[in-house]
């Protein structure tokens, strides 16, 4: 492992983040992840405007995630290198990637289903005036959070347990937007939400767009839904990077198409060894 350039001394809100070397956010030079035999990511190349909202889209199982996961420092990769703000960084946690100013919504969630929503909205960094959580102020931070982000959820004080997917979907994506972060990956932050309150997370997506100092990458399998939040669209397939595309020079039809001929194409592959297998039973017969 590299010496780390950026200790997590730097907060998001008192750090460097704004003037960025080259102006970005995230570089990914040839970064690796093998899960035992299965290799996750092979030999990723990824770049992230500051400001820019990258769109990350791919099979099921193509490595989103796991390079999801690897930016925000819950997996190490086994190679490569990441750059964070033109400062090479090697995560050692998500809390020191939230230290430089990342923050995740992973696909999987992370809330922590036996606490109420308002204590969920402020993991690992509550208010404290020591040695008390300062609950009162949480609550109230939580409905405003909630009433201007037009999420529907009747008490701050439910457990998440008890909400919907798409609520609880809301309510990681609101920890992301209000935690003051700079660099935003979010996990499919619309799959469990109905068409309502993705429409009120892609407002917020794009609002942050505009003030232009909040990087994200959004990985969505609905296409026509990220599209044009997104500055630039990337593909993953077998975990490498194959297209990186301006929103502006490609189309939902032609996404639709590049990931299609991958089904095609391993659709082929599978019924051509079908048949080597048919033809090599029906010899030994
Ligand atoms: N912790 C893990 N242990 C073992 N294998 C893993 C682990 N995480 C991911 N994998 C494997 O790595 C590959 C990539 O998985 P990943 O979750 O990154 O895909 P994805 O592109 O996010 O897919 P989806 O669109 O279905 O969410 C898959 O084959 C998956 O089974
Ligand atoms: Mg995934």
């Amino acid at each position: 492992m590299t010496a780390f350039a950026n200790e997590p001394t730097n907060g998001p809100s008192n750090g460097p983040t704004g003037g960025s070397a080259n102006g970005e956010a995230i570089r990914v030079e040839g970064v690796a992840k093998r899960f035992g035999s299965v290799t996750a990511l092979r030999d990723v190349n990824l770049r992230l405007g500051t400001g820019e909202v990258l769109g990350l889209i791919g099979d099921n199982g193509a490595g989103k995630s796991t390079l999801i996961k690897v930016l925000s420092g819950y997996h190490r990769p086994d190679r490569g290198r990441i750059l964070i703000h033109g400062e090479p960084a090697a995560l050692r946690s998500v809390q020191h990637a939230r230290a430089l100013g990342i923050e995740t919504v992973y696909q999987d969630l992370a809330l922590i289903n036996s606490l109420p929503v308002y204590l969920n909205l402020h993991l690992n960094k509550e208010p404290v005036r020591w040695p008390f959580l300062r609950k009162r102020i949480m609550r109230q931070r939580a409905r405003r959070y909630l009433d201007d982000m037009g999420i529907n959820i009747p008490s701050v004080n439910s457990e998440v347990a008890n909400l919907s997917g798409g609520q609880r979907q809301a309510i990681a994506v609101a920890r992301a937007v209000y935690s003051e972060a700079r660099i935003l990956l979010l996990d499919e932050p619309l799959a469990a939400m109905g068409a309502k309150e993705g429409a009120i997370i892609l407002d917020l997506i794009r609002m942050l767009r505009e003030r232009g100092d909040v990087s994200m990458i959004i990985i969505a399998h609905n296409y026509g839904q990220i599209f044009d939040v997104c500055d630039r669209i990337n593909l993953l397939q077998h975990g490498e990077i194959t297209v990186d595309k301006p929103t502006s020079e490609t189309s939902v039809e032609e996404l639709v198409e590049l990931v299609a001929r991958e089904y095609r194409v391993s659709g082929l592959a599978a019924d051509q060894g079908q048949v080597l297998a048919d033809v090599r039973e029906g010899a030994g017969s």
